[in-house]
């Protein structure tokens, strides 16, 4: 199984590990291919995401995509954050193995919740905003 370089990369140095104090909402997701979890931490001013962590009891594969995923969402604003695809995110490391395209999922997944979550906070639902946040939807895993 081949990995790309950024892959490579993103997983030896992921970048946004960790967690955030008093962070404005918290997404828990939970891979149900392989049962790994990926927990994401974010900080909101003004609708922007100004502060993005992640950590993961995941593969190297669900790594390099949060990395990937936090870097591409930090300082962004919450709704383009939603827009944000598994496969956007395996476009920036140019690409994933076939088997481990699941992975991916679960960063993607893992903002969702962690938006909802903000927004619950606020006293807002989130579901017309972000949908539902399901376990696994745009791979072949559940
Ligand atoms: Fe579980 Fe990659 S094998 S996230």
């Amino acid at each position: 199984m081949a990995y790309s370089e950024k892959v490579m990369d993103h997983f030896a140095n992921p970048r946004n590990v960790g967690e955030i104090e008093n962070a404005d909402g918290i997404g828990e997701v939970g891979n149900s291919k392989c049962g790994d979890i990926m927990k994401m931490y974010i900080k909101v001013d003004n609708d922007i995401i100004t502060d993005v962590k992640f950590k993961t009891f995941g593969c190297g594969a669900a790594i390099a995509t949060s990395s990937m995923a936090t870097e591409l969402i930090k300082g962004k604003p919450i709704e383009e954050a939603l827009k944000l695809t598994n496969k956007a995110v395996m476009e920036a490391l140019d690409g994933l193995p076939p088997v481990k395209v699941h992975c991916s999922v679960l960063a993607e997944q893992a903002i969702k919740a962690a938006v909802s979550d903000y927004y619950k906070k606020k006293g807002i639902d989130p579901e017309p905003i972000v949908g539902t946040v399901p376990e696994c939807t745009s791979c072949s895993c559940g």
